[in-house]
């Protein structure tokens, strides 16, 4: 039978537990594909780390393997900019598909990136880099193509979440909690990137790119993190029958001549106790999308943690794999049309 060679670079929290679902569940993958997922090789840092993988299979070196002929999928699960561009780039240019849940890359690089799968008639996909299992890209890419998004607001960074829900319902210290998220694999290598705002704000910026068919980049994004939030905001919020969440907020803004613009906004907002939101607790995530014609539509789930988030990205290797035996193509559009970004100052806010 046909084999479909899969490389994995990265066996930190998430890609160990992808590494361990496709050994796991190769025979079920093989006939949801078509073709076996062959694992090539799993990409890491440090080599003597003790790993759950044939050791075989280990290499400290992403480039080559990502060069391997036998290679047809990069999954990329490393983190951060460099060299997670470029060996996605060469995949890419190299008619790989990739998929990843790198959010920091694609809030900058998105239309690069898009632009070499395009031209390669390769596929991007990259439903864990936000919200990690609840599936809100496929949503908002394929399900709604056809329906003009209005609005997508929600919670959007797990360790944030978990912080101010331990914060809120039992008065926990935020640096105990914020260690607590990091033991349980949510926080990020480096946890400012969650508690300053930054990761919601890249998966603004990519909710925001796709909802809305243009580019948008973490720097178009309004960021204000939680640090500054304490118990005492908490204690007072309840007293107003609100709670604190931090949202990531898409819109877009209808000038009174009809011109379009985007707003992206991360902050910390008091909500009511009976908005959906609040109720949303612990690592959890759930996204509110407004669409034209479609109305209201909610998603909720686990939205960090090795497991939740390989499931995200077992869902996009079948997909890409699928579309190489079967001559598919992924949802991602090329091209957009480039809408202005609305400052925080000409929004209503609204939460
Ligand atoms: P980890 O830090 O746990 O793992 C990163 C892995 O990448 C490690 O195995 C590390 O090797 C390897 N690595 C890093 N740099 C290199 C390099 N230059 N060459 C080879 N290997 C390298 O990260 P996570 O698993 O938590 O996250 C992975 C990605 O998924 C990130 O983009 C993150 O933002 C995203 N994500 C994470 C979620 C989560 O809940 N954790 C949820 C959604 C998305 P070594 O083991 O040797 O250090
Ligand atoms: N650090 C991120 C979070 C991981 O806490 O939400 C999931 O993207």
């Amino acid at each position: 039978t046909r084999s479909i060679g899969v490389a994995v670079l990265g066996m930190g929290n998430v890609g160990t537990e992808v590494v361990r679902i496709l050994e796991e569940s190769a025979d079920d993958l093989r006939a949801r594909v078509g073709a076996r997922l062959q694992l090539r090789g799993v990409a890491v840092r440090d080599l003597a780390k003790p790993r759950q993988v044939d050791a075989s299979l280990l290499t400290d070196d992403p480039a080559a393997l990502v060069a391997r002929d036998d290679v047809d999928i990069v999954v990329e699960l490393m983190g951060g900019i460099d060299p997670a561009r470029t060996l996605i780039r060469h995949a890419l240019e190299n008619g790989k598909s990739v998929v990843t849940a790198n959010k920091a890359l694609l809030a900058e690089y998105t239309g690069e990136l898009a632009t070499a799968a395009a031209q390669s008639r390769a596929d991007l996909y990259f439903e864990a880099a936000v919200a990690g299992a609840i599936p809100v890209i496929r949503p908002l890419t394929q399900s709604l193509a056809g329906d003009t998004v209005e609005r997508v607001a929600g919670i959007v960074n797990g360790t944030t979440n978990f912080i101010l829900s331990a914060m809120d319902a039992d008065g926990d210290d935020y640096d105990v909690v914020l260690k607590e998220a990091g033991r349980l694999g949510y926080a990020e290598a480096d946890p400012t990137a969650d508690v300053e705002g930054f990761d919601a704000a890249s998966k603004a910026a990519i909710l925001a790119s796709i909802a809305f068919h243009t580019r948008v980049t973490a720097a178009d994004v309004h960021r204000e993190g939680i640090t500054s939030v304490t118990s005492a905001d908490l204690l007072a919020a309840r007293k107003f029958d609100c709670t604190i969440k931090l949202l990531s907020i898409c819109e877009r803004v209808r000038d009174t001549d009809g011109t379009q613009r985007v707003s992206a906004r991360v902050y910390p907002a008091l909500i009511p106790l009976s908005h959906p939101l609040a109720t949303v607790g612990g690592a959890f995530n759930a996204v509110v999308v407004e669409a034209q014609n479609a109305g209201r539509l909610m998603f909720y789930g686990q939205g960090a943690g090795g497991a939740p988030t390989a499931s995200a990205v077992l869902g996009d290797l079948v997909m890409a794999a699928r579309n190489k035996v079967h001559g598919g193509r992924g949802p991602l559009e090329s091209t957009y049309a480039k809408l202005p970004i609305a400052s925080i100052d000409d929004v209503p806010t609204r939460y």
